[in-house]
């Protein structure tokens, strides 16, 4: 008798759409599938399963995340969205507005996430005033990464100027090594160009260009030189460099094909995750010049039915801005945490670097959103962007006419 009014509950229930059980439940969306990415995203997996959660995962490959929002976008479209994404700048806004996104304050207060996250990262995390995402880590941008064997028995130290830069890679050039790693997807090509950008803009006017869009920022003679920097650097890359992904562009620096690679410091993640020591296998080197560009990973949970997926999201945004998470993930990442309290003992030199050069920019006023990935500026100017620059580095474009066709871009998305 009892069994079988259990069983008829259950069958309403199961006919309801609930699920039998209440536990916590995630569907994850992400992107990190390479190596670095893969160990740093199980940290996360094993949390929850470790306090009662069931993870189903969704990983999109493509680096830079593309791809994946391409199938947040389907799936979103179709009434069915996942329960967590990963999602990041001023794209979480654009979901905001949408009106498909959940409003996360309860754990943020809970949990007194104000009192643990430098306010620049906590603004990215609210929507009107309320959390509407979870950070997970501050990736540096403007990065040189490169090989130390290679470097010394050529007699090349870690360049500091782009002067150096090319000098470097003419050496390396003529000695038979492919100066530069990269791999030719529209990101790694916007990832190189706002790196040279930052340094020979200054920050100031890098500002002005990729955050506020001033239009005679973008139209400057500074900006030609940032293009005839970039044509230098197409001459760097090898013949196969298309379409390449970015961790295969970071194995070449590992294994001395290539000498250098600019890339975010997931690329160090990679370099870890196959063993290697930073200071003794490879070298790492903020690019030329001033500032410091950022790019916080957050996660947003979407608007969804059922309690074990509401379960599921407050227990994921809770673990995510926790202290322990956020050392252990980290550590995988190659990025620093988010909270400002975690202790940084067991970091490396490089992530040291990059937490001391956030403090001081901060400081300075040349701390800066990147805009290559998507910390900086909305989803269709970003895009004009990258689309002028990807443009230019794949043709014989000279660097007046990039920048003429950079400009009306601009002048088009807004
Ligand atoms: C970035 C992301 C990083 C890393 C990289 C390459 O946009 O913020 O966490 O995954 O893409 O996939």
């Amino acid at each position: 008798m009892k069994l079988t009014a259990l069983a008829a509950v259950s069958a309403v229930a199961l006919s309801y759409g609930m699920s039998a059980s209440a536990g916590p439940e995630a569907e994850v969306l992400h992107w990190w599938t390479s190596g670095g990415e893969a160990k740093s995203v199980a940290v996360l997996q094993q949390e929850f399963a470790d306090n009662g959660g069931a993870w189903t995962d969704m990983p999109v490959a493509g680096g830079g995340g593309d791809a994946a929002m391409t199938a947040l976008r389907a799936r979103v479209l179709s009434g069915n969205a996942p329960t967590a994404v990963q999602l990041k700048g001023p794209a979480i806004q654009e979901w905001y507005e949408e009106g498909v996104l959940a409003d996360i304050s309860s754990v943020a207060e809970a949990n007194g996430w104000d009192k643990v996250l430098p306010d620049a990262i906590a603004g990215h995390m609210k929507c009107e005033g309320s959390w509407c995402a979870a950070p997970v880590n501050v990736h540096r941008i403007d990065w040189i990464w490169g090989n130390a064997d290679v470097l010394k028995a050529n007699g090349i130290e870690m360049p500091t100027t782009w002067d150096e830069f090319n000098a470097a890679a003419e050496k390396l050039a003529a000695a038979g090594i492919t100066p530069l790693a990269h791999g030719g997807q529209a990101w790694q090509d916007a990832t190189v160009f706002e790196a040279v950008a930052l340094g020979l803009l200054g920050a100031e006017d890098f500002r002005k260009a990729f955050v506020e869009l001033d239009m005679d920022t973008l139209k400057s003679d500074k900006m030609v030189a940032v293009f005839d920097q970039m044509r230098k650097m197409r001459g760097y890359v090898d013949d196969n460099f298309s379409g390449r992904d970015w961790n295969l562009a970071t194995a070449m620096v590992m294994n001395g094909e290539a000498a250098f690679q600019i890339m975010g410091d997931w690329a160090k993640g990679e370099f870890l995750a196959a063993g290697k020591v930073p200071g003794q296998d490879f070298l790492c080197v903020s690019t030329p010049g001033e500032g410091f560009l950022y790019n916080v990973d957050s996660f947003a949970m979407f608007d969804v039915s059922g309690d074990d997926k509401k379960a599921g999201q407050d227990l994921l945004a809770k673990l995510i801005v926790g202290q322990n998470f956020q050392k252990v993930f980290n550590l995988n990442k190659g990025s620093i945490p988010a909270r400002v309290d975690v202790a940084l003992d067991e970091f490396d030199s490089c992530a040291h670097t990059s937490a001391k050069d956030m403090t001081d920019s901060s400081n300075g006023g040349s701390l800066l959103p990147s805009y290559a990935h998507g910390m900086a500026l909305r989803g269709a100017q970003a895009g004009a962007i990258t689309d002028v620059v990807t443009a230019h580095f794949n043709s014989d474009m000279s660097s007046a006419d990039a920048v003429k066709m950079l400009a009306d871009a601009v002048a088009n998305s807004l």
